[in-house]
C-alpha cells in the first residue's frame, strides 16, 4: 500500500474535481477584491444551530454572517435554515460570497443505513458508494454541500468508541472503502446540485488513542503512520476528496491540528492535495491545553502555519490572524492560499451560481422507497454470521417451520428504534426505523407461527425483574431469539469502554435462558467487537448485526428466515478478553511467535518462553475476513503465475504477479463469498506483518458453482516504508494466500530477486 504514500498518485490529477483555469480566475478576482478580514471571514467555521461538541451556539451569527466572517455553518439542516443564513451572506454582505453549509452525513441524512462499521463488514465498496449518493442526493436537497465523512481512521482497539464510524483495523479495505465514499457523495461532478464535497477524517492517528480512551494521546512511528494509518486519506485524496478534517489527538507529541509534518510535508509536498483542511471541532483552540501554545493567538499562528485552512468553532482565526498577517507572523500570500483552496472548492460546488436550494422541507418527509429499498439491502449485507451450530436436525439457522412453530423474542434491544441507529444519525427520525420485533410479529403471523416476547432486562444496570418473564418465554418457545448488545449512543464520539463484555446484566439472562436448554440464535447490537466468550461456548448460533439503521427488523427476519443468506466478514478482530486489546491480524510475527503461521519452523521449540499470556491465548474469537453464510465454500490451492520476478521491475511497475484460485459453493444454497488474498513478505530490511490483505471479491455462487479469481500484485501492493524510510518493493520472499479469512489456507511463494 506504501505507492499511495508517495508524491504519485494513481490518479492524473485528484484535484481536477475542484479546480481548472476557470475556476482560478474567479478566485483570482474575487480575491483581488477582499479585504484581509473578509479573507479571515472565509477560514472561519461554526455551529449554525445544535452543537455535536462543547462549548455554545454563537450568538451574534447573523451579524458576523452579513460582516463577511463566515465562510461555513454547519448542523443547519433544513432548506429554510440554510436558505436563511445563506440569503444573510449572499444579500447582506459586501461581496456576497456564498455560505458552505456542513453536517456529520456519516451513515446517511434522512434514510439510514447501518453504521459504518457495518457497512465495512459488507466488504462491497459499491453498496457503500450507493448509500453515500442517497445521503448526498437527501442532504444537498437542504443545501447542505459538505459532510463530515467518510472517517477514515483505521482502529485496533474496540475500546475506542469511534471504531463504530469507520471501516476496521486494515489499511488496504480502509483504503478501498474510503474511494468509495468519496465518490458516492462527490459524484460525477462537483457541480450537480445532488453532489457533496466529502471531508476525510480525521487528520491522523486518532484511532490509536492509548487506552482506546478518545482523544487520548497516540504514540506513532512514521512507518506505522505510513503503512497502516496514512493510506487511507491518501486514497480519499487520491480520488478526488476536497477537505480533509484534522483531529484532536496528538502524536509524538504533535498536536494533529499543528503538524506541519503530517498537514503540510505529508498532505502538500508530498500528495499535492490543494483542497483545505479543516480543523475538528474547537481543536484549534485545544492545542492550548496540550500545551504547545499559552494564547489564542499563538495557537491561531500555529495551527494555520503547520497547514489548517478553517477554524471549527475555536473562533481564534478570526480575532488573530489579520493581526498577524500585519505583523508579518502569518505571510500574506499564506492566507491566500487557505482562502484560495476554500474558495475552489465553493466555485467547483456552483455556490455562487445557485446559492439557493428549493424550499421542499425534504427533512420532514419519510425517506424515498429507493432509499428505504437500499437500507435493507445494505443491512443485510452488514450482518456477520459468527456461529451457526448443529443442534441436532442440522444448523439452526435459518429459522422456518421446520425449526418449531413457537418463537420467543427475549432482549432490551428487540423493539428499540433509536438504538437501532447507532451514532451520528444524522437528520434521521427513529419513527422511521423498523425493529426487529416489529418485522418479526409481521412475519410469524404470515407464517402461522406464534410469538411470545419480553424484554427480559434492560441494556444496563442490573435488576432481575424481568427475567422470571423471560424465562417463561423462552420454556414455552420451540427457539428464542434473544436481542443484546450496547446501546446505539455507547460507541461512537467520546464514548469509549474499558470493558467489551455485554452491559449490565444481559450476559446473566443470557445464561438463565441457555439453562431452559431452548435453542438459541443471539442477535448481537454493538458497535464495536465485544467479547462473547460464554456465548461463543453455549450459544449455537450468534448473528452479529451491529446497528443497522432503519431497516433494521426487515433486514433481520430475511437474513433469519434464509429469504438472503449473510454475507457480512469481520473488519475488525473480536477480541476473546478486553485483556488483548489492541489485537490485529496484520500484526508482526515477534521474535518468539508462538504459532507459525506459514509453516518456516518459527515456532520456537521452546513452547514456554514464546509471546503470549498465561491466561489468555493470542488468537482473536473470530479472525478478521472471518463469517460465515448459510452454504459452504471450498478454495483451491492458490496459483502464481511466476515462481521469481524482479523487485526492481516490480517497483519499476513494468512487470506484476498474477495470482488465483478456484472458488466452489460445496452447498445446498446459493451464497456470496469474500475471497480475499494475503501476502507476506520475509527477508526485507524491517519486518512485514505476518499476513496483509491486498484484494478481495465478492462472489455469489450458486451450488456446485465454481469460480476462478485472479488478483494482480505490483508496486503498489508490494511496496513498503524500508529501513532508509523509503517507499520501495525490496528483494524478498512473498507468500500468498486466498482464503475466506486472514487465518486459512496455505501459501505459494515466489521469490522476488533483484
Ligand atoms: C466532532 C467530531 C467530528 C465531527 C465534528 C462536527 O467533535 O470529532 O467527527 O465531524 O465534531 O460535528
Amino acid at each position: 500500500m506504501g505507492a499511495l504514500a508517495t508524491a504519485s498518485s494513481s490518479r492524473a490529477d485528484p484535484g481536477a474535481a475542484f479546480s481548472n483555469p476557470q475556476i482560478e480566475a474567479r478566485v483570482d478576482a474575487l480575491l483581488g477584491q477582499m479585504t484581509v478580514e473578509e479573507k479571515v471571514g472565509q477560514l472561519n467555521q461554526f455551529a449554525a444551530d445544535t452543537l455535536t461538541g462543547p462549548g455554545q451556539v454563537v450568538s451574534d451569527g447573523d451579524q458576523k454572517i452579513r460582516s463577511g466572517q463566515v465562510g461555513s455553518l454547519f448542523n443547519a439542516v433544513a432548506a429554510k435554515a440554510t436558505n436563511r443564513y445563506q440569503k444573510e451572506a449572499v444579500e447582506g454582505s459586501r461581496l456576497h460570497i456564498p455560505i458552505l453549509f456542513g453536517y456529520d452525513v456519516i451513515h446517511g441524512f434522512r434514510t439510514l443505513f447501518p453504521i459504518p462499521l457495518g457497512l465495512s463488514a459488507s466488504w462491497d465498496p459499491g453498496l457503500v458508494e450507493r448509500t453515500a449518493r442517497v445521503a448526498a442526493q437527501e442532504a444537498s436537497r437542504e443545501g447542505v454541500r459538505w459532510t463530515f465523512s467518510p472517517m477514515v481512521d483505521i482502529a485496533r482497539d474496540p475500546r475506542w468508541g469511534r471504531i463504530a464510524e469507520g471501516a476496521g483495523e486494515d489499511p488496504y479495505l480502509g483504503s478501498e472503502f474510503a474511494r468509495a465514499y468519496v465518490r458516492g457523495y462527490q459524484g460525477m461532478r462537483l457541480g450537480d446540485p445532488d453532489s457533496i464535497i466529502a471531508c476525510a477524517k480525521h487528520f491522523v492517528g486518532y484511532g490509536a488513542a492509548e487506552g482506546g480512551r478518545d482523544y487520548n494521546t497516540a504514540e506513532i512511528s512514521e512507518r506505522t503512520l505510513r503503512d497502516v494509518y496514512l493510506p487511507p486519506f491518501h486514497a480519499a485524496v487520491d480520488e478526488g476528496a476536497g477537505t480533509l478534517m484534522s483531529a484532536f489527538n496528538a502524536s509524538d507529541g504533535v498536536p494533529a491540528s499543528a503538524n506541519p509534518f503530517t498537514l503540510t510535508q505529508v498532505l502538500r509536498d508530498e500528495w499535492r492535495f490543494s483542497g483545505f483542511v479543516v480543523s475538528d471541532w474547537t481543536a484549534v483552540r485545544e492545542i492550548m491545553l496540550h500545551g504547545i501554545a499559552d494564547d489564542g493567538r499563538t495557537a491561531a499562528r500555529k495551527s494555520f502555519l503547520a497547514g489548517v485552512d478553517m477554524d471549527m468553532q475555536s473562533d481564534l482565526f478570526l480575532p488573530n490572524l489579520p493581526g498577524l498577517v500585519r505583523d508579518g507572523e502569518v505571510p500574506a500570500d499564506r492566507l491566500d492560499e487557505s482562502v484560495r483552496r476554500v474558495l475552489r472548492i465553493k466555485f467547483a460546488l456552483g455556490l455562487f451560481d445557485k446559492p439557493y436550494v428549493g424550499t421542499t422541507e425534504a427533512v420532514g418527509v419519510p425517506p424515498a422507497r429507493r432509499g428505504v429499498d437500499l437500507a435493507r439491502e445494505a443491512a443485510e449485507e452488514s450482518f456477520v454470521l459468527l456461529q451457526n451450530r448443529d443442534t441436532g436436525s442440522g444448523a439452526l439457522l435459518p429459522l422456518g417451520a421446520g425449526r418449531g412453530r413457537r418463537i420467543a423474542l427475549i432482549g432490551p434491544l428487540a423493539d428499540s428504534g433509536l438504538d437501532m441507529m447507532g451514532s451520528w444519525t444524522g437528520a434521521a427520525d427513529p419513527g422511521d426505523v423498523v425493529t426487529l420485533r416489529t418485522a418479526l410479529s409481521r412475519r410469524v403471523a404470515s407464517e402461522g407461527m406464534v410469538l411470545s416476547e419480553a424484554r427480559g432486562t434492560a441494556i444496563a444496570g442490573d435488576s432481575e425483574s424481568g427475567f422470571a418473564e423471560a424465562l417463561g418465554a423462552a420454556r414455552s418457545s420451540d427457539v428464542v431469539i434473544l436481542a443484546l448488545g450496547e446501546s446505539g449512543h455507547s460507541s461512537g464520539e467520546a464514548s469509549s469502554r474499558s470493558s467489551l463484555d455485554l452491559p449490565g446484566n444481559q450476559e446473566r439472562l443470557l445464561e438463565a435462558v441457555a439453562a431452559t436448554g431452548k435453542p438459541i440464535v443471539l442477535v448481537l447490537f454493538s458497535g464495536r467487537p465485544l467479547s462473547i466468550g460464554w456465548a461463543s461456548r453455549h450459544v449455537p448460533a450468534i448473528l452479529e448485526a451491529w446497528f443497522p439503521g432503519q431497516q433494521a427488523g426487515p433486514a433481520l427476519v430475511r437474513v433469519l428466515f434464509g429469504d438472503s443468506s449473510p454475507s457480512g466478514r469481520l473488519t475488525v478482530s473480536v477480541p476473546r478478553s478486553v485483556g488483548q486489546v489492541p489485537i490485529y491480524y496484520n500484526s508482526l510475527n515477534t521474535g518468539r511467535p508462538r504459532s507459525d503461521p506459514i509453516g518456516l519452523g518459527d515456532k520456537k521449540a521452546d513452547p514456554y518462553y514464546v509471546t503470549g499470556y498465561i491466561d489468555e491465548k493470542n488468537t482473536p474469537l473470530y479472525p478478521f475476513g472471518y463469517g460465515l453464510t448459510y452454504t459452504t465454500f471450498s478454495y483451491s490451492p492458490v496459483r502464481v503465475d511466476l515462481s521469481t520476478i524482479s523487485a526492481r521491475a516490480l517497483k519499476a511497475g513494468t512487470a506484476h504477479l498474477t495470482v488465483s484460485a478456484d472458488v466452489r459453493n460445496t452447498g445446498a444454497r446459493e451464497g456470496t463469498e469474500t475471497a480475499q488474498l494475503y501476502i507476506r513478505l520475509r527477508g526485507t530490511s524491517v519486518a512485514r506483518p505476518v499476513r496483509e490483505l491486498k484484494g478481495f471479491r465478492r462472489l455469489r455462487l450458486a451450488p456446485g458453482e465454481s469460480r476462478r479469481v485472479d488478483f494482480t500484485l505490483g508496486r503498489e501492493e508490494l511496496s513498503f516504508w524500508n529501513i532508509e524510510m523509503k517507499d520501495v518493493v525490496e528483494p524478498a520472499s512473498l507468500y500468498v494466500w486466498v482464503g475466506p479469512d486472514c487465518t486459512q489456507g496455505s501459501p505459494a511463494k515466489v521469490e522476488l530477486g533483484e
